[in-house]
């Protein structure tokens, strides 16, 4: 809901906690245990968001967000709370939603390319060994120079292949390629291909101004990805996140401070980010996060342990919202003591104390004000939420799906000529070439066999006309003598006639 400040999001004794949207940039923490009410306070920022023509993209690790796209009923709940809160009657509103879904069903598929997603965050998201690393990325860069363009896992795997078969030449510029690392990152490729990989790899890939549209009415759309399953695979799901993080961060023009962002992204489950980052690209994420902010993007990060969220990450979120926190081992209670010093304290209250104490839908808030201090922490009681709580049953989702104007645009996957068909194509060409030259030589042995054969034959023809000749001569030899002398004695022309004669006349006799 909003005043005329900003998003109001909650209301202590004092004051109304209200979020600037001039502040939404410097990023956000929404904390608690399990049920506290973290999931409510992420909808209701993303309804004030996009009241203000705000563009918000969610990620929901529970599949309770759908209701979004409808209006809220008078629950009783939210009523007693409207009623408790001086809001009665509560203007229950629907918001403009998209809904996406790497697994395609219950949303529009939501692609990227393997080389979008590029080496570094492929790397972390196979679990990859350095060299292993070093090899996939050397793959990168003869796909790059030669134009190949890697789209989708097919592609990966047939320029690994190829990095493979090529091995020895590849060396020489490009350094080390062991097969066992090739072989250990297509194992892994298959595994990433179960999980789901095949789906979110290819095009047509998330075209960034699809999320930063305005809807018709002025409104900010709401993205909702489908993340239930997609949360299972941990790996997979804070490539695609950290994926569009640096998609949003290298694509969008600085733009200093505005009046209000150009987007907000939500991100549930936030450690998942993290796990598996180490120094390097923990410190490229950070960075990320610091300096997307002057591209006009806000991030609220939603996590149950605000522990679980990197130092240097941590101290850049802005706006605190700290639902109630459990503190029964002494593990607990280190996470409510950090969460409590988090806060600028408030001299009316122990944060420590009151962290444990809340109720759900409750929080202990902390944002910026016009100046980008944060305020003092006030124990609030969060506003109830316009849309429903309620999940919209599988048709009437589908049914938003497939009305959505992105929906035509994404629901396809196209398959363009890229470095799977291109060596695949040459491999074939070679394959080709080399079957010709086979057959040419099996025709040049054979041709070869048969004069061998045609020469035997006629040296034996020969020997046999020899033989024959002789054996004449032994039978006829002095006829032939005679006939000779009779040359020399009777003439030419008699003697050749004789002989004529002795060689053919002779038969007839
Ligand atoms: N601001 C609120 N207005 C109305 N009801 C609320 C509010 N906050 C919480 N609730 C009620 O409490 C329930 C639990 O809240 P919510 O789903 O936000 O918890 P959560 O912290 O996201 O839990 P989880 O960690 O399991 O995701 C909601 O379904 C709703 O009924
Ligand atoms: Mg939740």
């Amino acid at each position: 809901m909003l005043n005329e400040q900003g998003i109001w999001i909650g209301q202590s004794s004092e004051r109304a906690a209200v979020l600037l949207p001039q502040m939404a940039n410097r990023h956000g923490l929404i904390a608690g245990a399990t049920g506290t009410g973290k999931t409510v306070t992420t909808r209701l920022l993303a309804e004030g968001f996009s009241e203000l023509g705000i563009p918000v993209f969610l990620a929901d690790v529970k599949g309770d967000l759908s209701g979004l796209a409808r209006a809220g009923g008078q629950s009783e709940t939210v009523s007693e709370r409207a009623r408790r809160l001086g809001l009665d009657p509560l203007t229950p509103d629907a918001y403009p939603v998209t809904f996406w879904d790497v697994y395609q069903k219950t949303g529009i598929p939501l692609r990227a390319t393997v080389a979008d997603v590029g080496p570094i965050l492929l790397a972390r998201m196979l679990d990859l060994n350095e060299t292993q690393a070093g090899v996939l990325s050397i793959a990168f860069r003869i796909a790059d120079e030669n134009g190949w363009a890697l789209l989708d896992l097919a592609d990966l795997r047939t320029m690994l292949a190829h990095v493979a078969a090529e091995r020895g030449e590849i060396q020489l510029r490009y350094g080390n390629v062991s097969p066992s690392s090739v072989g250990a990152i297509q194992r892994r490729l298959l595994q990433l291909e179960d999980q789901g990989g095949e789906l979110f790899f290819g095009e047509p890939m998330l075209q960034l101004e699809d999320l930063l549209a305005t809807d018709r009415d002025g409104r900010g759309r709401i993205h909702i990805l489908d993340a239930v399953e997609l949360a299972r695979q941990p790996l997979l799901y804070s490539t695609l996140l950290l994926w569009m993080l640096s998609e949003l961060y290298e694509n969008l023009p600085e733009v200093g401070d505005l009046t209000k962002p150009r987007l907000v992204l939500f991100f549930d489950e936030a450690h998942l980010l993290f796990t598996g980052t180490d120094g390097d690209l923990l410190e490229r994420i950070t960075q990320v996060i610091r300096l997307i902010r002057s591209k006009g993007v806000g991030i609220f990060f939603a996590t149950q342990n605000p522990r679980d969220i990197p130092d240097a990450v941590a101290a850049q979120l802005g706006n605190r919202i700290q639902h109630a926190l459990r503190a029964w081992t002494p593990a607990e209670m280190r996470a409510v003591s950090a969460a409590a010093d988090s806060f600028r304290a408030n001299p009316a209250f122990s944060t420590q104390e009151v962290i444990t104490t809340l109720e759900t839908g409750e929080a202990l808030i902390s944002l910026l004000d016009a100046d980008g201090v944060p305020t003092v922490v006030e124990r609030c009681l969060v506003l109830p939420p316009a849309s429903s709580l309620e999940l919209l049953d599988p048709q009437e989702r589908l049914r938003l799906v497939v009305a959505d104007p992105l929906y035509d645009r994404y629901a396809d996957t196209i398959d363009p000529e890229s470095a799977h068909e291109i060596l695949t194509a040459r491999i074939e060409e070679a394959e080709a070439a080399a079957a010709e030259a086979e057959e040419a030589a099996v025709r040049q042995k054979q041709e070869r066999e048969e004069a061998r054969l045609a020469t035997i034959e006629k040296r034996e023809a020969a020997r046999e006309e020899r033989e024959a000749r002789r054996e004449k001569e032994k039978k006829y030899g002095w006829l032939t003598r005679m006939s000779n002398s009779a040359v020399s004695a009777i003439g030419r022309e008699i003697g050749r006639n004789l002989v004529r004669g002795v060689l053919g006349g002779f038969k007839k006799k």
